[in-house]
């Protein structure tokens, strides 16, 4: 399959029902954020689902909170390894990264994309990729079970989904604080008008960051690229 975005976007459009889920082996055509190519060979988790929020689309960038912990939580729980939440879309392991997902907004409804480097030999990520990216494979020396990781990601994203929609954005943002995460860390943002350096001080009710500058003053961030400053 090319991709499982554009499948799923697709099925949006086509008036497919919430929870529906667009999964592939490998993707010859995978889509990262910002028009970046996502690579996806086989190996890896690539799954979309198809979603329609009760809320606003202001707030759909807290759909990836949500999915961002319920990774997490499905990799903690199979694998006992602790991922950090690298707002806005990244979950890193020894700094690299694992996993990204993505939110596309078809009208009436949200595709939440998640891409996880699974069982995916560090040799076989292009030469590019190596310094900043990582596979599950590499960090626990075996192979996960695709389908186990599948299925755990699905429950525990799904349990985030139901109470975000039905409690707000509360409960979701204390256990994402709760969680091992940038907070608190330098940061260089590459926001689309301008780059900032600061603290990351907290996530705001909507998912956006805030950041605080140097001057003190805080910052909303609302789509931006985030690097790690020592
Ligand atoms: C990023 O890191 O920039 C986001 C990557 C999102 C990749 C996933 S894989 C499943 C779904 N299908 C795609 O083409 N992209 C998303």
């Amino acid at each position: 399959m090319e991709s499982t975005q554009i499948v799923a976007r697709q099925l949006a459009e086509q008036g497919a029902p919430e929870g529906t889920v667009v999964l592939a082996g490998e993707q010859t055509g995978g889509r990262g954020r910002l028009g970046r190519e996502f690579f996806s060979p086989p190996g890896g988790l690539y799954v979309s689902i198809l979603l329609r929020p009760p809320f606003a689309p202001a707030r759909a960038p807290l759909i990836g909170v949500a999915a961002g912990l319920a990774l997490a939580e499905a990799i903690q729980g199979l694998a006992g390894l602790r991922p950090v939440l690298k707002w806005p879309n990244d979950l890193l392991l020894g700094g690299r990264k694992i996993s990204g997902l993505l939110i596309d907004l078809p009208a009436g409804s949200a595709v939440l994309g998640i891409g996880v480097n699974v069982n995916i030999p560090t040799a076989a990520l292009p030469v590019e990729l190596r310094a900043s990216a990582t596979s599950l494979l590499h960090e626990l020396g075996h192979e996960l079970d695709l389908e186990s990781l599948l299925d755990a990601l699905l429950l525990r994203f799904e349990a985030r989904y139901v109470e975000l929609c039905s409690a707000g954005p509360e409960p979701l943002l204390a256990a994402w604080r709760a969680a091992p995460n940038l907070l608190g860390q330098r940061v260089r943002v590459a926001a689309p008008a301008e780059v900032l350096e600061g603290i990351a001080h907290d996530l705001d009710v909507d998912g956006a960051l805030l950041l605080r500058l140097p001057s003190g003053e805080f910052r909303r961030v609302i789509a931006a690229d985030v690097h790690l400053l020592q």
